[in-house]
C-alpha cells in the first residue's frame, strides 16, 4: 500500500483528484468505480472543477458505483444515485447513461457483475472507509470471495449514516454492494479517509492482520492501493 498523508481534508481531496485525473488522461475509455459518503465529496468537487476549467474531460468515461441502499428509490435525496447526480455527475457533466449501480435483487446483482466485465473491468476504484473497517457495504464478516449481493447493514453503520437522514429509523436496513472480490479485481484502488474517528480503522486496515473482522484489511493483498489520509486519520499509524 502506498500511503499519502496530507495536512487536512482539502489537501487530501486535491491530491487524490490530481492522481485520478492523471490516470483518466492516460487511458481511454476509462472505467471509474465511485464511492459515496461524506469523504469523497471534496474529491468530486475537485474533479468537476478540472472539467469546468478544461483540464479534464469525461467523454469516454463510464462509472460503476460501489453500493446502493435498498428500499428507497433513486429520487430519494439519500439514495446513492441521487448523491452521485448531485455531487459528481451533474457538476462534472457525466452522461448518466454511462453510469451503473447495483440494485436490490439477486438477478440485478449478477447483471451488475456482468456489466463490469463487459466494460473491461474497473480501472480505478475509489473507496471510503467505515469506522468498523467496512468498504462499500461489506460489513465485518464479509468473505474475501464475496461478489455483488444484498447485505444487512450493521447497527453501527446505520447509526453512522443516520446523520444524513431525518431520523435514525429512516436509515435502510439493507443495501446492494460490490463484494470484496469485486473490489479487489479493480486494477487500482484509491482509498480516502479523513478525521480522527477513522484513525483506528485506518490502523487496522494497514497494520492489522488480514481478516474478515476488518474487511478493509483485504486491501493489503492488492498490488496497487493508494491511501490518502489527512493528519487526523493517520494518528495511530
Ligand atoms: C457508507 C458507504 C461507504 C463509505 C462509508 C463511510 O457506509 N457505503 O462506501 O465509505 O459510508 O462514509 P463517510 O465517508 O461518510 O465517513
Amino acid at each position: 500500500m502506498q500511503i499519502y498523508i496530507e495536512k487536512d481534508y482539502d489537501a487530501l481531496s486535491h491530491r487524490a483528484a490530481e492522481h485520478i485525473a492523471a490516470r483518466i488522461r492516460e487511458k481511454r475509455p476509462f472505467v471509474l468505480g465511485c464511492a459515496t459518503g461524506g469523504t469523497p465529496q471534496g474529491l468530486y468537487r475537485e474533479l468537476a472543477r478540472m472539467v469546468r476549467s478544461g483540464l479534464l474531460d469525461f467523454n469516454t468515461l463510464s462509472t460503476v458505483n460501489l453500493d446502493e441502499y435498498c428500499g428507497i428509490d433513486e429520487n430519494h435525496p439519500q439514495s446513492y444515485r441521487f448523491f452521485m447526480r448531485q455531487h459528481f455527475f451533474l457538476p462534472a457533466g457525466i452522461d448518466f447513461r454511462n453510469s451503473h449501480f447495483p440494485a436490490c435483487d439477486a438477478r440485478s446483482c449478477a447483471a451488475f457483475e456482468k456489466k463490469i466485465t463487459e466494460l473491461g473491468g474497473i480501472d480505478l476504484q475509489i473507496l471510503g472507509l467505515g469506522k468498523n473497517g467496512h468498504i462499500g457495504f461489506n460489513e465485518p464478516g464479509s468473505l474475501r470471495s464475496s461478489r455483488t449481493r444484498i447485505v444487512t447493514l450493521s447497527l453501527e453503520t446505520r447509526e453512522d449514516n443516520a446523520r444524513f437522514f431525518e431520523t435514525k429509523g429512516d436509515v435502510p436496513h439493507s443495501a446492494a454492494t460490490m463484494g470484496i472480490a469485486t473490489i479487489l479485481d479493480a486494477r487500482e484502488i484509491v482509498l480516502l479517509a479523513s478525521g480522527e474517528h477513522k484513525a483506528r480503522a485506518v490502523f487496522q486496515m494497514i497494520r492489522g492482520a488480514v481478516h474478515e473482522a476488518v474487511p478493509a484489511s483485504f486491501l493489503q493483498e492488492h498490488p496497487r492501493v493508494l491511501v490518502f489520509l489527512d493528519a487526523a486519520a493517520s494518528k495511530e499509524l
